[in-house]
């Protein structure tokens, strides 16, 4: 057998997918592992099991992301790197993130098994935190890798309960002790599911993104005057939730006052006190505008703020607002997108050239490494949702282009 006849194993990806989707199991069919809960926790432990089972460097650095490293014959040149995330989005789907790690796994278990040296040495991760739902942001673990985002900070977000983050990663027992500090890439390769529905409509098995949109994250916090809403009249009311509440539909209505590419979505509230008959005094909600044109995000922002002013104003709610978040759009590295398209050809299987809209630890590795994912579809195009699946079949071709990407890249001497 040639090395390029190899194959992953498909029936044991699914075996290991199916395993995994057993950890944090939803009634409804999907998972709830939300970064550093005891989910994320013992679907770790069974990561860094099977990662032991096959003689791989293993390493745990003070973000919790979990780097296993398998020698390549030239061991000072910078490793091939693949990975993605173990968390999940509540009441999330069985592949996000988690395909993106099983799937490195498979091909590192096929060269393994079948006795195969690369020159180059190649790293599979697990990145803390890619969600950002439970500790916003999301992709914190590889923006502190790549030195974009600050250690500390990270630690001390909370969750809707008060818990900070370092807590929650020093009491599941995830505190590595390693520098969360990047090093030299050769090239970075992550593998996920779509999420959206252009792969299943165009009829393609792998999708090659060009890139990812910026993310831009606000959280607007609203204060009106609690009271008795049997007595209290409805004129001079401060209604914190009908200020959010007109708030929302701005925000809904944006991308259409905008024109051109953006999305922009509330997916979060808070009402408080959250009692039927209080006038509310307290409503924190968030903000998500994403766009492949950077400038137009923020002249959107700029635009929702004025309208976001005024009618606090109006209402008589004061407002802080927390800039949380901003990604700057990826455009990933052309030969290596090129590499996914040739690789699924050579493979046999239809591609397409596209975005993504959701975000990924690719964004943060893009700015340190060249850098491209391969998606597959994502059936319906549902995803962040329990019943997010995708076909067994398409997760092992995605994970063979993986294969083929990974050796192609592993066997490179220069560059
Ligand atoms: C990551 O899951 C995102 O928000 O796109
Ligand atoms: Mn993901
Ligand atoms: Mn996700």
């Amino acid at each position: 057998m040639t090395i390029t006849d190899l194959r992953i194993n498909g029936d044991r990806l699914k075996g290991t997918l199916e395993t995994m989707a057993t950890i944090g199991a939803t009634p409804g069919g999907g998972v709830q592992r939300l970064a550093l809960s005891d989910e994320d926790k013992r679907a770790r432990d069974l990561f860094v099991k099977w990662l032991e089972e096959l003689h791989l460097e293993i390493t745990v650095d003070e973000m919790g992301s979990i780097f296993g490293k398998r020698a390549g014959k030239r061991n000072d040149l910078p490793p091939v790197m693949s990975g993605s995330h173990i968390d999940s989005q509540p009441k999330g789907g069985r592949f996000d993130g988690i395909l993106g790690v099983m799937g490195p796994l498979e091909v590192l278990r096929t060269l393994h098994e079948n006795s195969i040296d690369t020159e180059r040495p190649i790293v599979i991760v697990d990145w803390t935190n890619e969600e950002g739902s439970r500790f916003a942001p999301a992709m914190v673990a590889s923006g502190v890798w790549a030195g974009t985002l600050d250690r500390d900070w990270v630690y001390q977000r909370t969750d809707i309960n008060g818990n900070k983050f370092v807590d929650e990663l020093e009491r599941i027992g995830y505190r590595g002790k390693a520098a969360a500090n990047k090093w030299p890439v050769h090239a970075y390769y992550e593998y996920h599911i779509e999420q959206g529905p252009i792969l299943q409509q165009e009829g393609k098995i792998i999708g090659a993104p060009k890139g990812i949109l910026c993310l831009h994250w606000y959280d607007i916090y609203l204060e009106g005057e609690a009271n008795q809403v049997g007595p209290t009249p409805m004129e001079g009311r401060h209604d914190a939730l009908c200020a959010a509440a007109e708030m929302i539909l701005k925000v809904n209505h944006l991308p259409q006052k905008m024109g051109g590419n953006m999305v922009a979505t509330v997916g979060e509230i808070q009402n408080g006190p959250n009692s039927r008959n209080i006038i509310p005094d307290k409503v924190h909600f968030t903000v998500d505008i994403r766009s492949w044109d950077d400038d137009h995000a923020l002249r959107g922002w700029d635009d929702l703020k004025a309208d976001f002013k005024s009618i606090a104003a109006r209402r008589g709610c004061p407002m802080r607002i927390e800039e949380t978040w901003r990604v700057a759009h990826a455009p990933f590295a052309e030969n290596l997108v090129r590499r996914v398209l040739d690789t699924a050809q050579e493979l046999g299987y239809p591609s397409l050239h596209m975005v993504s809209g959701a975000g990924h630890d690719a964004s943060y590795m893009n700015q340190i490494a060249p850098t491209s994912m391969i998606f597959v579809p994502s059936i319906d195009g549902r995803s962040h949702v329990e019943v997010e699946n995708t076909r067994w079949e398409d997760c092992e071709a995605g994970a063979n282009v993986l294969l083929h990407c990974i050796l192609k890249s592993a066997n490179e001497i220069s560059g």
